[in-house]
């Protein structure tokens, strides 16, 4: 898998689906580190690229590289007839519109659910009634998310001064820490950083005091080990906010 920003972040769950439900080695690149190193590529291997656009320089260039060594190429796309469409054998459209906004931010949604749907297909599993009513569930789930905006904005208004943000969580919530902090930057122009749970011990909870907002993602994976994080961070005063399901 190879791709870039937002892409790449989507890339780490699909590959998370296609080794977990499909049992595949998979292995994930950023495109603008991949077309400049030597990879070790093999022709009976498929490369899947990920992008909103379909335009983006350093994803198109891994796929000469791939498409040098024979590989067969798949996308995972939003805009139909671009470079990368056009490049690919099969493109897996995820139908999200137009991105008006810099930021991908309906792309991501729709490149991780269509990466599980590649996933389950992989199976079989495509018309599964229970994908439909888990699809449906999420509409759902967004819109009742929406409704929440005044307590949403009164949370954000607390904590949007702070020096910074660090965005932590682990297996599934690590690719969307990363995310979350990406979109943090980008739109609210303020430093950052997406973190792995377990990595925080090992260098940047140094920077967390009463001046930094960790935001952490918690789920019911790990959920012991994500809250003992939670307390290293409380112990150095940090302030804290968590996302998770209820
Ligand atoms: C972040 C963002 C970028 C893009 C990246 C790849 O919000 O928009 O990180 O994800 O430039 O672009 P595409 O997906 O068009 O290849």
């Amino acid at each position: 898998i190879s791709a870039c920003g937002t892409a790449w972040h989507a890339g780490l769950l699909i590959k998370e689906f296609l080794e977990r439900i499909n049992k595949q080695r998979v292995n994930i690149e950023l495109a603008s580190e991949f077309r400049y190193k030597s990879n070790i590529l093999n022709k009976d291997d498929a490369g899947l690229f990920i992008s909103q656009s379909g335009e983006t320089a350093d994803t198109l260039a891994t796929l000469e590289l791939c498409k040098e060594a024979g590989m067969r190429l798949f996308s995972i796309v939003n805009v139909e007839g671009s470079s990368l469409y056009r490049e690919c054998e099969r493109n897996f459209l995820i139908h999200a519109g137009v991105e008006i906004g810099v930021a991908s931010t309906k792309a991501f949604t729709q490149q991780v659910l269509t990466g599980y749907l590649v996933s389950k297909s992989i199976l079989g599993e495509f018309s599964d009634p229970k994908i439909d009513t888990e699809f449906n569930l999420l509409a759902t789930k967004f819109e009742n998310i929406l409704k929440r905006e005044d307590e949403i904005k009164s949370i954000a208004l607390k904590i949007y001064n702070y020096k910074g943000f660090i965005f932590t969580g682990r297996g599934r919530y690590f690719p969307v820490a990363l995310e979350g902090a990406l979109k943090l930057k980008e739109i609210a122009y303020v430093h950052a950083e997406g973190y792995a749970s377990g990595e925080l011990k090992h260098g940047p909870i140094a920077l967390i005091d009463q001046d930094m907002v960790n935001i952490a993602l918690v789920g019911p994976e790990l959920y012991e080990k994500t809250v003992s994080n939670i307390e290293e961070v409380k112990a150095r005063r940090g302030v804290i906010e968590t996302v998770g399901p209820q």
